[in-house]
């Protein structure tokens, strides 16, 4: 596929993540590929291919993702950006031992913080850019990488603290509020050429489950131990990424939920469009309130 011209950010692209394996394609197929990390992100950028830009980006911190979105808006010019890929994102305490959450420095949850807030600072402070290639090209595109896990979300937690606590509901409330994002987003925006997709990966084998068990000594030592048939069971990151590359690039593709580069329809909570116009509002305050 030609995408020579085609002007794309994607975050979290960290080695043997699905950002990366999402990155290579993109790249593969002729476009111009910004990827972020926190961590060293030029050599993330050179694992990837030539010619991929690599810049830092740290989701929990405001400055970080302002700085990241003036200098893409200054890179990119008149020609803006056409595809923005929302994948980074963590899920930690996959034991779900903790009874309070974590919190970040400003004092939200650290799932919510991370995945919902952060993406969301990012989206908008991108949006002029996605407007410029919109209103060049008439197809420009934010596709927010969630999970099926997002069914365990529900609605009343997105205003309210989540009670009682427990990591797996934090990270599915997470992806929920992402999933009513790009609903939002779609419904706003549709008409200047921008289309939303939420995408649902798979169960992939990244760094995410290496992550979720840090600080468990035994675990992580049984997890390297079959590693090898857990290669095996779950899908490889080249494999995971197939629908957000089918988000990214498929021709005149309706705005929704995917997986298996199929739309197909969220949980019932994620259907409820007045939530999602509510929640965008109230996030549209908090990303002002800076
Ligand atoms: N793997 C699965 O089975 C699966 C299933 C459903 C959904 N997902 C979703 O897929 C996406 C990609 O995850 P993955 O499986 O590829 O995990 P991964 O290998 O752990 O990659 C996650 C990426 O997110 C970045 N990241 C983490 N915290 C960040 C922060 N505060 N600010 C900016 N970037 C941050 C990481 O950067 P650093 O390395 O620099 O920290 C890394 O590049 C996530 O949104 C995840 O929720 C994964």
């Amino acid at each position: 596929m030609g995408l020579s011209g085609r002007r794309v950010v994607v975050t979290g692209a960290s080695p043997g993540s699905l950002g990366a394996a999402t990155a290579r394609v993109l790249r593969e197929w002729g476009a111009d590929v910004v990827v972020t990390t926190r961590t060293d992100p030029d050599a993330a950028a050179r694992a990837i291919g030539d010619d991929v830009v690599g810049r830092s980006l740290d989701l929990t911190d405001r400055d970080s993702v302002a700085a990241f979105g003036d200098w893409y808006d200054d890179r990119s010019g008149a020609a803006g950006l056409d595809v923005l890929v929302n994948n980074a994102g963590i899920h930690l305490d996959l034991r779900s031992s903790w009874h309070e959450p974590l919190r970040t420095a400003d004092g939200h949850e650290i799932h919510w913080r991370t995945n919902y807030l952060g993406t969301m600072q990012l989206t908008h402070g991108l949006l002029p850019a996605l407007a410029r290639a919109a209103g060049r090209t008439g197809d420009a595109r934010v596709v927010t990488v969630v999970s099926k896990l997002h069914e365990r979300g529900r609605n009343e937690f997105l205003f309210n603290p989540l009670t009682p606590y427990n990591s797996w509901d934090a990270y599915g409330l997470s992806k929920l509020a992402l999933v009513h994002a790009m609903t939002e987003l779609d419904r706003r925006y549709a008409a200047e050429g921008l289309s939303a997709y939420a995408v649902h990966p798979g169960s992939v084998y990244t760094n995410i489950a290496d992550r979720g068990l840090e600080g468990h000594r035994l675990l992580t030592g049984v997890r390297r131990l079959f590693a090898p048939l857990e290669r095996r069971i779950l899908v490889s990151p080249r494999d995971g990424a197939q629908t957000s590359i089918h988000c990214a690039t498929a021709p005149s593709l309706p705005s929704g939920y995917y997986r298996d580069c199929a739309l197909t329809t969220p949980s019932p909570e994620a259907t409820d469009v007045e939530v999602a116009a509510r929640l965008w509002e109230e996030t549209g305050r908090w990303i002002v309130a800076a």
